[in-house]
């Protein structure tokens, strides 16, 4: 399901007393411990491009969140995070094979066949919006490997937690390692929500992406209490020289690294980053919890991480708008509610209340 053109936030009625915002994770503050390490990392001067100290720490920071020697390369947005990721594992000639929901898919105006030089993204579907390690066997079956007028298998990228609040299990993601391995594909994982779907998961970091053959993450911190940084997380040493190039290239590679690592690590300092997810999964679980059972309103995906998508008559939907409910229409009455760190019961309380009147 993609994004309809017209997909725009519902409006605060012009009298609503309380506005409440459940567009997306997008819209959420900072986390005041992000805040504080940047206002930290604001004093003296720091060697640009990534040879300051904080940035030095990255590595094996991370290293120790996951448990193996991994390389970190802090990138502005998740968009690009993907895009550069992805293009370290494939040819311009390559197939990425991915769910046909998938944001590289739907949602970046081409940056991955832009930043690979032309690879083609190959859509497939799958129930609760996971690519099936079956469905990913048939279409690299057909693809016609080794055949020069087709595009050649070469990886295949997985968003955990899904574009639709759903979460990939571990022997989900292993089966499709296993089918990737036998026909050399690559797997990048898209960890936008790497941390609701780790909150949901209850297993390390490790278990989650190269334990079951992720090579190379996209982790996200902007959407879960980061100010403006996300990062490249590589587990496969031979892509990092590779990828480094690429980075800089394509003008990721911060002149003030500094703020962008002081995000970084704040952001997995004692846990933040599971605290800040737990919290935004607890109130995306109690709305999910407390509507069940209102006529006419159902759920288009089972609620797993911090998203609810919901779909329900259209004078409910702008009953809601006129209470001051903001939230993304994705179809005709289909609505997707996503909850913050930063969100409270209070609101999540008002919101299920606004639904209930109209029972
Ligand atoms: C699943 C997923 N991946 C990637 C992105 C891209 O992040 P950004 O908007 O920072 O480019 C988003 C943004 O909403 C997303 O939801």
């Amino acid at each position: 399901m993609t994004d309809l053109p017209d997909s725009k936030p519902g409006r605060a009625h012009a009298n609503a007393q309380r506005v409440i915002d459940f567009r997306s994770d997008n819209v959420a503050s900072a986390s005041p411990e992000i805040i504080a390490a940047m206002l930290e990392a604001n004093t003296d001067t720091a060697t640009p491009y990534g040879d300051d100290q904080l940035s030095a720490m990255l590595n094996d920071r991370f290293s120790e969140v996951f448990e193996a020697k991994v390389t970190v390369f802090p990138i502005a947005t998740g968009t690009a995070a993907n895009a550069l990721a992805l293009s370290a594992l494939t040819p311009p000639y390559g197939a990425i094979y991915c769910h046909s929901a998938a944001h590289i898919h739907t949602s970046e105006a081409g940056a991955t066949e832009l930043l690979t030089g032309g690879a083609k993204l190959i859509p497939l579907e799958g129930d609760g919006f996971r690519l099936h390690a079956s469905a990913l066997a048939n279409a690299v079956a057909t693809a016609g490997i080794g055949i020069r007028n087709r595009s050649q298998p070469a990886a295949v990228s997985l968003t955990q937690a899904t574009e639709f609040g759903t979460v990939y299990r571990l022997d989900e993601i292993a089966a499709i390692a296993e089918v990737a391995r036998s026909h050399r594909l690559k797997i990048h994982m898209d960890g936008a929500r790497f941390a609701n779907a780790l909150v949901t998961l209850g297993c390390s970091p490790a278990a989650a992406t190269w334990r079951v053959g992720v090579e190379v993450l996209s982790f996200g911190c902007s959407k879960n209490g980061g100010l403006n940084a996300d990062a490249i997380v590589v587990f496969n040493p031979d892509l990092v020289e590779d990828l480094s190039y690429r980075i800089r290239r394509s003008g990721h590679t911060w002149s003030k690294m500094r703020f962008a690592a002081a995000q970084l690590l704040a952001y997995v300092q004692g846990d933040l980053y599971l605290r800040s997810a737990r919290r935004a999964n607890g109130l995306a679980a109690r709305i999910a919890a407390n509507i069940a059972g209102i006529p006419g309103v159902g759920f288009a995906a089972p609620v797993e991480a911090n998203e609810v998508y919901l779909t329900l008559p259209e004078h409910k939907i702008d009953h809601l708008i006129k209470n001051g409910i903001q939230f993304l229409r994705r179809a005709p009455r289909l609505i997707r509610l996503v909850c913050r760190f930063d969100g409270s019961e209070e609101d999540v309380d008002h919101f299920i209340a606004t639904l209930k009147v109209l029972e």
